[in-house]
C-alpha cells in the first residue's frame, strides 16, 4: 500500500494524467452501466441450449432480458410441468378470496366424495392435493384416466374430478406420501372452481390471466383444461407471474408462505417419485423446494434457508423465485429429449445453466450473491453437468456430460 501511494505521489505531467483518465472513462462507465455483461456472456456461450430466452428481476420489475436463437421472449412455448405452479397460484387466489381454505375437505365441496371415516379419501384436503400428498398414485410423472386423454374437452372439470376419484389408483393415507402425477392438480382445480361457482377456465382468467394481463397464456383442453401440463405461454407472460409472486401482488404473503412450505418433511416418497426428489429437491405447493445437491435424505439446512422455489418442466423450462433475496429468474426454452432414455436431458441442461448463472444474476441485481462453491464460468459446464449426473444417480443413463448434450434435440418446439 505504502509502496503504491509512493509511486502515485511521483510527479506525472497533468496532461498525461488527464489523457489517462479520459482513456479509462469509457471503460469505467461501461462496467458500471453493464453489470449484466458477464451473465450475457455465459448465456451466449452456453452451447447445450441453442434456442432460449432468459429474464430476471425483483418485485419492482424485470431488470434483464436475453434472447438467443429462434426463441424470443414473445415466442409461445409449451410449459409441460411448468404449468403447475401458475395453476396453484390461481387456486391460491380463490383461497385468498375466502371461497375455500387449504384445509377444506374435498367432500365439503363435492357431494359425491365420500365423507365416511372408513374411506381414507374422506380425509383429502385441498392442501394435500396441491402438495401432491393426497394419496393418488401413478407409476410415472403423468397419470391417465379417459378425461385426461384425447376426449378431455368432452368432460366438465367436475366430471373429470369424479372420474379420477373413481378410477385413478388411490394408494396412500392422505398426507402420508408424496407422489408426483397429474391427478392431484386436476381435482384441486375442479374443487376451487366449484367452491367459487365458476368454470376452471374462468378461474384461470379471473385469478391469473386478467389481473396480470397475460395476453399470450392459455391452457389447452377447452372446458376441462389439462392443468398439470397443458399451459402455453411466453417468457414475457411467465415473467409477470414470477414478479407478481415474489412481490405478493395477487395475495398476501401469508398465502405465499403456505405455498412455499416443505411438504416432504416427515413424508414418505412413492416409488414412482423418488428419482424426482433426488434430482430436483423437495416439494412445496406445485413448486420444487430447490436443493443442490438434491438428496432425498438430506434436504440441507442451507437449502431451507435459501428458500428458493422452482417449477422445472420436461422441456427444460426453469422458472425460479428466490424468496430470501426477493428476486426471480427464468430459463425459457422448449427443448425436446431425443428419446425416452434421454427424457431428463433438457432438465439437466437447464439445471447446469441455473448453477452457472444465478451468481451473476444476484450480483447484477445487487442482492447478496450465491456462494461460489466452484468455478462458475462457462468452462465449469462439464464439471457441473457431470456433478449433477453423479449426485442424482444418473450415470447409468448418461455416461458423461456429452451424452446429456447429445440427448437434446436442437429444434425449438414451435406451436
Ligand atoms: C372419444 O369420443 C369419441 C366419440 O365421442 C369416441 O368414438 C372415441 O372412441 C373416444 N376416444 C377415446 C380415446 O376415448
Ligand atoms: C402483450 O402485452 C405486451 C406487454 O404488455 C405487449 O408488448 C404486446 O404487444 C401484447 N401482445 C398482444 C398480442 O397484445
Ligand atoms: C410401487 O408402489 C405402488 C403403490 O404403492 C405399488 O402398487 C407397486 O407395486 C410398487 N412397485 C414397485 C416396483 O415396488
Ligand atoms: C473440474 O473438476 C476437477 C476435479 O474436481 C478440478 O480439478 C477442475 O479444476 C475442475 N475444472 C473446472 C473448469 O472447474
Amino acid at each position: 500500500m505504502a509502496c503504491s501511494l509512493a509511486s502515485f505521489a511521483s510527479p506525472v505531467p497533468l496532461g498525461t494524467a488527464l489523457a489517462m483518465i479520459f482513456r479509462l472513462l469509457p471503460l469505467l462507465l461501461l462496467s458500471a452501466a453493464d453489470e449484466w455483461e458477464p451473465l450475457r456472456g455465459i448465456l451466449q456461450l452456453y452451447f447445450p441450449i441453442r434456442d432460449m430466452a432468459f429474464t430476471a428481476g425483483t418485485a419492482q420489475g424485470r431488470r434483464f432480458t436475453f434472447e438467443k436463437g429462434k426463441t424470443k421472449t414473445s415466442s409461445p412455448l409449451p410449459m409441460a410441468s411448468s404449468s403447475k405452479f401458475p395453476v396453484a397460484i390461481a387456486i391460491a387466489g380463490v383461497v385468498s378470496d375466502g371461497h375455500l381454505s387449504f384445509d377444506t375437505f374435498a367432500h365439503e365441496v363435492f357431494p359425491w366424495w365420500s365423507s365416511s371415516n372408513s374411506d381414507s379419501r374422506s380425509r383429502v384436503t385441498l392442501r394435500h392435493l396441491l402438495s401432491f400428498t393426497s394419496g393418488f398414485y401413478w407409476p410415472d410423472a403423468s397419470g391417465f384416466v379417459p378425461c385426461l386423454g384425447a376426449n378431455a374437452s368432452q368432460y366438465s372439470p367436475e366430471a373429470c374430478a369424479k372420474e379420477i376419484y373413481q378410477q385413478a389408483p388411490f394408494e396412500f393415507e392422505p398426507g402420508s406420501t408424496w407422489s408426483y402425477n397429474s391427478f392431484h392438480l386436476q381435482v384441486a382445480g375442479a374443487m376451487a372452481a366449484s367452491a367459487a361457482k365458476i368454470s376452471t377456465q374462468e378461474l384461470l382468467q379471473r385469478y391469473l390471466i386478467k389481473p396480470l394481463r397475460l395476453n399470450s397464456t392459455q391452457w389447452l383442453g377447452g372446458e376441462n383444461p389439462g392443468l398439470a401440463g397443458n399451459m402455453m405461454t411466453t417468457a414475457d407472460d411467465y415473467d409477470r407471474i414470477l414478479r407478481a409472486f415474489v412481490g405478493n401482488e395477487l395475495f398476501p404473503e401469508a398465502i405465499s408462505t403456505e405455498m412455499e412450505r416443505d411438504y416432504l418433511d416427515g413424508v414418505k416418497v412413492s416409488n414412482a417419485s423418488t428419482f424426482l426428489v433426488t434430482l430436483l429437491g423437495h416439494y412445496s405447493m406445485c413448486n420444487y423446494f430447490e436443493c443442490f445437491p438434491p438428496k432425498l435424505q438430506s434436504f440441507t439446512e442451507s437449502c431451507r434457508k435459501r428458500n428458493i422455489h422452482m417449477d422445472a418442466g420436461l422441456f427444460g423450462y426453469y422458472p425460479m423465485v428466490d424468496r430470501s433475496k426477493g428476486m426471480y429468474m427464468q430459463i425459457a426454452t422448449a427443448t425436446m429429449p431425443t428419446s425416452q432414455k434421454t427424457f431428463y436431458a433438457p432438465t439437466i441442461a437447464s439445471m447446469a445453466l441455473r448453477l452457472l448463472s444465478k451468481f451473476w444474476v444476484d450480483r447484477a441485481l445487487g442482492v447478496q450473491e450465491e456462494e461460489m462453491e466452484e468455478n462458475r464460468g462457462i468452462d465449469a459446464v462439464w464439471n457441473l453437468t457431470e456433478g449433477l449426473l453423479q449426485k442424482s444417480g444418473l450415470t447409468n443413463t448418461f455416461s458423461s456430460a456429452a451424452a446429456v448434450w447429445a440427448g437434446l434435440k436442437q429444434e425449438e418446439l414451435m406451436v
